[in-house]
């Protein structure tokens, strides 16, 4: 049976290509869109996410804007990362899919109300809209089968040396979603490094010859340059797609059920996720944490997905 899905992101390069895989494969029932603050303005990130349904041909997708700032603390943006628009390089035409007018976070009350099954959340940016969902509606605990995170990371960070970008720009959301009570699988740094878009992964994508894939080369493409450029990385890390690909295939992703925590106070530690890997703290296992990634069906899935879109989804732009 498809997993009933609500996509919670910040598009974002590594977004697009989750919403690409969310709409192309059958195991996934994507019911709703909702975007946040986070590598772009909410503004921004909610047009991006409308143009990639457009381009994978998800017309009846419900996209809606959300969050357009933290719980606390100042805004962060990842405009370094993913450019003025949040999907530098390619150019893009006027999206068909509509934007839903309801906020962000009452689409996703609606969809779980409707939805008659408890859903899947994935949750690929800040986690502002996740909690204020839950602030709102605690009721909605028992209607979410599992929050499925990209974030964090069981070492070193990104946006700060020890902490990751979606944590980071709203670490107080970070911890009101891992001690709601609902389950938790989140997918790290640690997990997503694995996952380098490489020049063989590039060759695989231009080899497909459709305007879709043409547009995810030139959108990656741009994702490593900015990679390369902040941390001298060869090939840039696809990060949010591994959530998805994880609830298509569960074996895609190997974790542990550890003690998690987020640091709040830290002086130069604010935003890092603490994960109790070898049961050093009286902490009781509170979270499905990633460790290891099976590239090869990760790339598979991944592909082919842009490759089913490319065949039957809209005109490039
Ligand atoms: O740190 C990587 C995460 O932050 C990804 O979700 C990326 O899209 C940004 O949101
Ligand atoms: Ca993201």
């Amino acid at each position: 049976m498809p997993v009933p899905v609500i996509l919670d992101c910040d598009p974002g390069h590594d977004d697009a290509m989750a919403i690409l895989l969310a709409v192309a494969h059958p195991a996934i029932d994507l019911r709703a869109v909702t975007t946040v603050a986070g590598n772009q303005t909410v503004a921004k990130t909610a047009l991006n996410a409308r143009r990639m349904l457009s381009l994978a041909g998800a017309h009846q997708v419900p996209v809606a804007a959300g969050c357009d700032r933290p719980l606390s603390g100042a805004l962060e943006i990842g405009d370094y990362v993913h450019g003025e628009s949040g999907l530098d390089g390619p150019a893009f035409g006027e999206p068909v899919v509509p934007l839903d007018p309801r906020h962000g976070v009452d689409l996703m009350h609606d969809t779980l109300a409707a939805a008659g099954e408890p859903m899947t959340i994935v949750a690929i940016g800040p986690l502002t809209n996740v909690a204020t969902l839950l602030r709102r509606h605690p009721g909605d605990r028992e209607r979410i089968r599992e929050i499925v995170i990209m974030g964090g990371s069981v070492d070193r960070g990104n946006h700060t040396p020890y902490a990751e970008f979606n944590i980071y720009a709203d670490p107080e959301a970070a911890a009101e979603v891992l001690d709601s009570g609902v389950p938790t699988t989140w997918v790290g740094l640690n997990v997503s490094h694995q996952a380098l878009v490489t020049a063989d992964v590039l060759a695989r994508l231009s080899a497909l010859g459709t305007p879709l894939a043409e547009l995810c080369v030139e959108l990656l493409t741009f994702f490593g340059t900015t990679y390369q450029r902040t941390w001298g990385f060869e090939a840039p890390p696809l990060h949010d797609p591994i959530t998805v690909a994880y609830l298509i295939d569960p074996a895609v992703l190997g974790h542990v059920h550890v003690g998690l925590r987020v640091e709040l106070d830290g002086t130069h530690t604010r935003g890092a996720t603490v994960a109790d890997l070898h049961g050093r703290m009286d902490w009781a296992p509170n979270a499905n944490v990633g460790l290891t990634l099976d590239r090869e069906r990760f790339w598979d899935l991944m592909i082919g997905a842009v490759d089913a879109l490319g065949r039957s989804g809209d005109e490039r732009r």
